[in-house]
């Protein structure tokens, strides 16, 4: 792994904050480097206590990993600042002086457009600061007194660690069928594209220079906010089935659907995946709960993730069964 990338297969929320941080922990990462924006939230347990992070990298959990805001990201600053001082990771983060941010207006105009509210967006803001960007008229991170001491030339830093064999995460945020290009789905997108190249893009790593591309599937399909979600199925089933789930950002209900063999390969390809991780397999089979090795899983759940590798033609390589970073079964 030198450099991998995570990337989110579906709609977000598939659980990449717990894989990242898992690998943060097991593989002694030296950088997690988070793309994207505010409006993703990544869940993370550490010791007993749920992070929900729009900001600093999902790797905070171990102690000895540097954290950096990619050049491409847009950065809250109160949101920054509020999560720095909860992680209280204040002297191992820091932001590319190229980053640029998203200002109060930017929510204002997002709130207010009536466009966004048919997609169902988050509200953060986070397409009008993107708009601004590309009008060349955005602030960046550089040119905020109160960012000064956290701004960076993370590009530089990140392509040295790689030059010396350090253990870098690219950590993608949403999920490749919410990509602005690639997914779709357009309107019913993020602002951004979402797939592992633009990951790499973002965070200023040259293709040739990336190991591995790690795609995070759920083990049931969500969705928050409008736009099609392939097998959709009631609140009520979702309830019956124990897929249920409201969004760590914004609180919103998800929407839900069974896992899709042939959206998976499809991503799969797309984002050139060499591994995967299934999340939640304990929410479609529930005896798998908390179990640490693959041989204690019930022949139902090996059979699931057996057909996973067959579609989609990569290996699974970690399952999740439950909430915290250590309920995993790793096969790498
Ligand atoms: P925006 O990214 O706030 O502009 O919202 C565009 C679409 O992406 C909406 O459908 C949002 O619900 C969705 N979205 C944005 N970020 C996330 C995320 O982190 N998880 C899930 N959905 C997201
Ligand atoms: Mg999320």
């Amino acid at each position: 792994m030198p450099c991998a990338i995570i990337v989110g297969a579906f709609w977000g929320d598939e659980g990449k904050g717990k894989i990242i941080s898992y690998l943060a922990l097991k593989d002694k990462l030296d950088f997690c480097v988070r793309t994207g924006s505010v409006n993703a939230a990544h869940t993370v347990w550490k010791d007993g206590q749920k992070y929900a992070l729009h900001m600093v990298p999902a790797g905070f959990i171990n102690e000895k990993c540097l954290l950096r805001i990619a050049a491409g990201a847009n950065v809250h600053i109160p949101q920054f600042f509020k999560e720095v001082e909860l992680t209280q990771v204040h002297k191992r983060i820091g932001i590319d002086e190229n980053a640029s941010v998203i200002e109060e207006k930017h929510s204002a105009q997002d709130k207010a457009s009536a466009v966004n509210k048919g997609i169902g967006t988050t509200g953060w803001g986070v397409g009008p600061a993107v708009e601004e960007r590309a009008r060349r008229t955005a602030t960046l991170a550089k040119d905020m007194p109160e960012l000064k001491s956290y701004v960076m030339d993370t590009v530089t830093e990140i392509n040295d660690a790689l030059d010396n064999g350090k253990k870098v995460l690219l950590e993608g945020t949403q999920g490749f069928m919410l990509s602005l290009f690639l997914s779709g789905g357009y309107p019913f997108v993020t602002s951004r594209d979402t797939s592992a190249s633009a990951i790499a893009s973002e965070a200023g790593v040259g293709p040739t220079r990336v190991d591995d591309v790690i795609i995070v599937y759920k083990s049931f399909m969500t969705r928050v906010g409008a736009g099609p979600l392939p097998g959709e199925i009631t609140k009520e089933e979702a309830k019956e089935r124990g897929w249920f789930e409201t969004a760590a950002g914004t609180g919103r209900d998800r929407r839900s659907a069974p896992f899709n063999f042939e959206l998976a390969r499809k991503v799969a390809r797309i984002n050139g995946a060499t591994q995967s991780a299934v999340t939640k397999l304990d929410c479609l089979f529930p005896k798998c709960q908390g179990a640490r090795k693959f041989s204690d899983l019930p022949q139902e759940a090996k059979d699931f993730i057996a057909e996973v590798e067959k579609k989609t033609g990569v290996p699974v390589a970690l399952v999740g069964t439950g909430p915290g970073a250590l309920d995993i079964i790793d096969r790498r």
